[in-house]
């Protein structure tokens, strides 16, 4: 069976980490997906007045799975309007609460770290919390001027986002890391504590423990193997991916799913990364986030085997060193070991 999908490469070098991608996945599973593209970027914006059109979450409903690339371009568009006006909001309607962030080392990649094994997976809240979007501006520009930004945790999305967690702790190392910053914040992160403890209660084979996100983020670095499977809030959880994609040899190998467990919805893959602007015209964009992404999403599919495949070419090619160090191999040569990879299989 074939899965309709809709791309939307975006900005920068997500035009061209999803390309590569795409040249993967008909290479590996011919006619499986079938890709729509729609050009929805800072360029739209600039042209239309939008990043997507009104009814845009409409258009996206009607497939099976959302594949993008990466949004954002500051020197045309702020940030604040391209983000609010594409990514953010996909997430939120298609209640995409889970975003799975897998942090390993490939075989032939080191790191800065230069540890022989590095595997987390970080359990990142993606519907509320600090990207609650509420808040306001009074006194604007004047000596009075108060900004606030206002953090929403609700029961139900705490709840859901930690039972996600305790879930991917049984399926792998049974050992958990709940993720707040409780001594500081006493309503939203006490209140994370507490259903973090109550969830305990449900899962007595896992082993939790909690940490506050400045001892987590040195734990990484310090003894990141004592760490299996992390969950955080959208923001806290955001900040740690980008450090667990710096320990795995860079952010163009940090891959993520944004994940509707419930499936009433379309989820979405991206890579980590955003747009690169400073590399977006040389060429060197890693495109491996994104392949990996997109094995991700063929998983998440139903098709296994595709995703295997997919995944043993990616580490056949790093394990020869292809792409192994930023900026060495250009974004053509790592797909193209990774496309004769798979003609090999
Ligand atoms: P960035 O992730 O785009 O880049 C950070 C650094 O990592 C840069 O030096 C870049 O060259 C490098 N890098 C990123 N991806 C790489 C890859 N595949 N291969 C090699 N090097 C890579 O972060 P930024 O510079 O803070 O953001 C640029 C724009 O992207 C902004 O508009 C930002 O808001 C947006 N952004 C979007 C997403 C997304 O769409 N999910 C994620 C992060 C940032
Ligand atoms: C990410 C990005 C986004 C986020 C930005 C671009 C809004 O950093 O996907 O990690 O913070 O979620
Ligand atoms: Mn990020």
């Amino acid at each position: 069976m074939s899965h309709k999908i809709a791309l939307i490469p975006g900005d920068g070098i997500g035009t061209t980490v999803i390309e590569a991608a795409i040249r993967v996945a008909e290479k590996a599973a011919p006619g499986l997906l079938v890709p729509t593209s729609f050009d929805w970027s800072c360029d739209t914006w600039l042209k239309t007045g939008r990043m997507m059109p009104q009814d845009g979450i409409e258009i996206l409903r009607g497939y099976d799975a959302i594949f993008l690339g990466a949004v954002g371009w500051p020197a045309k568009v702020p940030d604040s309007v391209s983000l609010h006006g594409l990514l953010l909001p996909i997430r939120k309607a298609f209640v995409q609460y889970a975003n799975i962030r897998p942090h390993r080392l490939l075989p032939g990649v080191q790191g800065p770290l230069r540890k022989e094994r590095f595997d987390i997976l970080c359990i990142r809240e993606n519907t509320e919390g600090e990207y609650s979007g509420a808040g306001g501006r009074v006194h604007q520009g004047t000596s009075s001027e108060v900004a606030v930004e206002t953090a929403i945790f609700t029961r139900a999305g705490v709840e859901r986002i930690l039972r996600f967690g305790f879930e991917q702790a049984m399926a792998r190392s049974k050992r958990l890391a709940s993720v707040t910053k409780s001594n500081a914040q006493k309503y939203t992160m006490v209140f994370w504590d507490e259903v973090t403890d109550q969830l305990a209660a449900e899962f007595p084979e896992v082993e939790v423990t909690h940490y506050h996100v400045d001892a987590i983020a040195a734990r990484m670095v310090m003894a990141p193997e004592s760490l299996d499977v992390i969950v955080a809030s959208n923001l806290f959880g955001d900040i740690l991916s980008d450090l667990g994609a710096a320990i795995q040899g860079g952010l163009g190998f940090a891959a993520s799913a944004n994940i509707d467990p419930t499936r009433q919805n379309p989820s979405m893959f991206e890579p980590v990364h955003g747009s690169a602007p400073d590399i977006a015209h040389l060429g060197i964009a890693n495109p491996i986030a994104a392949i990996w992404s997109l094995r991700m999403m063929l998983d998440h599919l139903g098709e296994a085997a595709a995703a295997a495949r997919i995944m043993r070419a990616i580490e056949a090619v790093t394990a020869r060193g292809i792409g192994t160090v930023p900026g060495q191999d250009r974004t053509d040569a790592i797909t193209a070991a990774i496309l004769d990879e798979l003609e090999g299989e």
